[in-house]
């Protein structure tokens, strides 16, 4: 099993482990397409990290930054319309769908459209006060063929090597609340689990961080 770069002919393989391991979701509600266009804006940002775990053919994934708000930056830059092209796509062929989009996301993607977050921290405060420089680790996925012989956890090892080098201070997460599987996995890699939060869609999400 080999760790690499994901490259732009992994993005298919990569939007097909999305798919089967990571199902719900209103990203992937909004198609092949616009998770195919997702993935790639995480190829282009200079802040971003993607990994692809290979074994023959891709046994996981895992993308992320290094620093979140200069990687929310690049994205508003120099992805936002392609994503806003794919999105709108979809739903204009999903009056349900396009009718939650107006009622829990419309507002906030379209502020969050007009102006990148101020540089720096997206959350987190390094101790003394001083902001931390914090990167994410957005989604990892591991087909399920493949689970428990240790793909994953090169994963994560990967990503967290790479945000030491980077100087990253802290890294976080959300795990759905019910996912027990990827909290035992995070709490044997060392991560800390912190207060379940709820998105907008009223889904308990359990944060967790690490300080690589
Ligand atoms: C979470 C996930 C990425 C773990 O990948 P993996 O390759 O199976 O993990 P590893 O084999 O590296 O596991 C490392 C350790 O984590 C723990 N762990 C992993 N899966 C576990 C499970 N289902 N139950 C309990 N502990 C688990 C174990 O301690 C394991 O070590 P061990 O097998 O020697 O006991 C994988 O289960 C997955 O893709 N799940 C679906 C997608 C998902 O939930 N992603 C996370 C969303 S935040």
């Amino acid at each position: 099993m080999s760790l690499r770069a994901m490259e732009l002919d992994d993005v298919p393989a990569v939007v097909r482990l999305h798919r089967a391991n990571l199902p719900s979701g209103f990203f992937v509600e909004l198609g092949d397409r616009f998770l195919g266009r997702y993935y790639r804006s995480f190829l282009t940002s200079p802040a971003a990290v993607a990994l692809v775990a290979e074994s023959g053919a891709a046994a996981g994934f895992l993308v992320g930054s290094t620093d979140a708000a200069a990687h929310h930056r690049h994205l508003m830059r120099f992805s936002r319309w392609d994503l806003a092209r794919a999105g709108l796509a979809s739903l204009l062929v999903r009056p349900e769908l396009t009718a939650r989009f107006m009622r829990t996301r419309a507002r906030r993607y379209l502020r969050g459209m007009r102006r990148s977050p101020a540089p720096g921290p997206a959350d987190g405060t390094a101790e003394g006060g001083a902001p931390a420089r914090t990167g994410v680790l957005s989604h990892i996925a591991v087909d399920s063929g493949l689970r428990r012989t240790g793909v994953g956890a090169v994963l994560v090892d990967g990503f967290t090597g790479i945000a030491r080098v980077h100087g990253v201070e802290r890294l976080r997460l959300y795990t759905g609340h019910g996912n027990e599987a990827a909290q035992h996995f995070y709490r044997r890699l060392g991560w800390e689990e912190r207060e379940v939060r709820h998105d907008i869609d009223g889904m308990p999400w359990t944060p967790f961080i690490l300080d690589p």
